[in-house]
């Protein structure tokens, strides 16, 4: 089934259970600078789904276009789409969670036939905000759902909300067995070994959050997602969305036009490429802010991996031609734009061009510099400041310098890459929040608990371990780190008994302002090294942890509890995260 097939089906469907079709808001969202773009297709309906009547009445369905930029970065990979389109229906205090289960069941199975031995659902376990789900449990059994394929999951799993504050509820996960081996026993829909893929996720919209906790909403909603290239990619067999038709073709050209065969790079221009087209149709353009700078990060990415791929720029309108054709039957709206949105990407091709020749001159300068000093290696700090000020990517860094008979460190680039990314993607989740964060006292907590949590990884696992994330709520720390391997229970308990062992000996958290350069020299771990000017905060606990922070932070270990770690997983290649809790 191709894609326009699945979508029309979704929207005829809802209809034919008394839903109004409305239409997809633009990914650049109108009145709401508190975001950047829409993520998601509940995105634009929040004013009703607070209580205020839509005027096409209380079933509405869509298909959203939606951009999520958080990974960026990590898009090349078989998965990660910066633009997704998103199949949705909502209840506005109609329906609640026996019908809309009910519906889902109907869709997948009848409509979609997909067997019932390949769904596994998961519904809210329950905790002291929200009772468990027995109310999803139950309407999944009558559908036909065994009891063995029905899962219950914590907040980490089964709940929604957009950002930290709005409305949210339990919800209850579809998972499609992709057939795969499980990787252990243990293995369930959870697990990100890929065997089990989400499909479609129907919120229980009952509540709302703000910075006092959980209150209800006046109606009970039903928010639903059904990411379309996902299931587009399931139902036709494929591995990987780029071997869509929505992709395929622009895949398949830039084969015909590479010099080099690189897939991710593929991925990369075929993927950005989509995503910018999308963000400049709604009225997005290039610039150094906001939604402009993703935008302008998404086409020079996409120009570096074209140049990577050695295929001539010149051919760029040809590239977007076949885009535009093989998406233009689900956007009509790009093939209306062609020539502009054309025109728009060709201008900031010709500008990173130029940033690239000034990029050139300014190697010149740091690389006499580093000659005169005697130097072989250039600093990384140059290499960085390339990246960032001229755009220059540092693999062509890396090239120019090695014609001159000096090297750049690139392992070394990449941490100081990593730590820039995580401020960036801190950066994006801050704006989502729309600037409503609180930092309570719990958050505080676990904020220092992130300190020492990295410091004793560093010990049990070795100086390899740097910080690659963190999300902190009032109810538990989130925490991914580099390291290959999954940890060993020893190696867990180890950690956890490290933390608390400094937690136990009240250690004061001492704040320090020093140059950037001193920090750096006393091996403070660096998260946000760009963001600070010369003069930098440290936080520094006993001998064992420095990090560049701005804080808050408590005032010494005792106040933390005790630590305990709920959860080890993989985040990604390379990236382990852990769940942990303080109580
Ligand atoms: N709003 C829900 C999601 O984005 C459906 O997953």
């Amino acid at each position: 089934m191709k894609a326009i097939e699945i979508r029309n089906k979704y929207l005829k469907f809802f209809e034919n259970h008394g839903h109004k079709v409305i239409p997809s808001a633009p990914v650049i969202p109108e009145n709401d600078p508190s975001v950047l773009f829409t993520t998601a297709g509940m995105q634009p309906l929040v004013p009703y789904l607070l209580g205020e009547k839509h005027p096409s009445g209380t079933r509405l369905t869509d298909y959203q276009k939606c951009v999520r930029t958080n990974d960026i970065d990590e898009v090349g990979d078989n998965r990660h789409l910066t633009y997704f389109e998103m199949l949705g229906n909502w209840s506005l205090g109609d329906y609640f969670k026996d019908e809309s289960i009910a519906m889902s069941y109907e869709f997948l199975t009848k409509e979609l036939g997909i067997p019932n031995e390949k769904l596994s659902v998961t519904c809210f376990a329950g905790d002291e905000d929200c009772t468990r789900d027995t109310v999803a449990f139950e309407a999944w059994k009558r559908a036909g759902i065994p009891e063995e394929r029905i899962y219950f999951f914590g907040k980490d799993d089964n709940w929604w909300i957009a950002g930290e504050e709005g409305p949210c509820g339990p919800d209850t996960e579809m998972f499609y067995d992709t057939g795969k081996e499980k990787c252990s026993p243990e293995c369930n829909p959870s697990c990100g070994c890929g065997k089990y893929v989400e499909i479609w996720n129907n919120v229980f919209m009952e509540f709302y959050k703000d910075k006092n906790g959980y209150s209800k909403l006046k109606q009970q909603n039903v928010d639903t997602g059904l990411g379309l290239e996902r299931m587009v990619m399931l139902l036709q067999g494929k591995e990987t969305p780029f071997e869509i038709e929505l992709f395929a073709p622009v895949m398949e050209k830039l084969v015909d036009l590479q010099k080099e065969d690189l897939i991710q790079s593929r991925r990369i221009v075929a993927e950005h490429l989509r995503s910018s087209m999308m963000i400049i149709n709604d009225g997005g353009r290039p610039s150094n802010v906001d939604r402009g700078y993703i935008l302008r990060r998404l086409l020079r990415r996409m120009t570096r991996h074209l140049n990577k791929l050695g295929i001539d720029l010149t051919v760029l309108p040809e590239i977007i031609d076949t885009s535009i054709d093989a998406l233009k039957e689900l956007y009509p709206e790009l093939d209306n734009n062609r020539e502009e949105i054309k025109a728009v990407i060709i201008a900031e091709k010709d500008k990173f061009i130029k940033t690239l020749q000034n990029g050139e001159r300014e190697f010149e300068k740091v690389a006499n510099r580093t000659k005169n000093a005697g130097n072989k290696v250039i600093d990384t700090n140059a290499v960085f400041n390339l990246y960032e000020t001229y755009g220059f990517p540092p693999e062509m860094t890396e090239e120019l310098a090695k014609e001159q008979g000096l090297q750049v460190d690139m392992s070394d680039y990449q941490k100081l890459f990593a730590e820039h990314q995580e401020k960036s993607r801190m950066g994006s989740d801050q704006k989502f929040k729309g600037g409503l964060a609180s930092t309570g006292e719990m958050e505080t907590k676990y904020h220092t608990a992130t300190h020492l949590l990295n410091a004793a990884l560093k010990v049990v696992l070795g100086e390899h371990v740097h910080q690659k994330g963190s999300n902190i709520t009032a109810e538990r720390m989130r925490f991914d780190f580099s390291h290959g391997a999954k940890m060993t229970d020893e190696e867990k308990q180890k950690t956890e008994d490290l933390v608390n062992e400094y937690i136990s000996k009240n250690i004061p958290v001492e704040r320090m302002e020093m140059k950037k350069e001193e920090a750096l020299a006393l091996g403070a771990e660096a998260m946000f090294l760009d963001k600070y000017g010369d003069i930098v905060t440290v936080y520094k606990i006993g001998d064992f942890s420095i990090e560049l922070c701005g804080g808050p932070h408590v005032g010494s270990t005792g106040e933390l509890g005790h630590f305990k770690i709920k959860k080890e997983e993989a985040s990604s290649a390379g990236v382990r995260r852990i769940k942990a809790i303080l109580d």
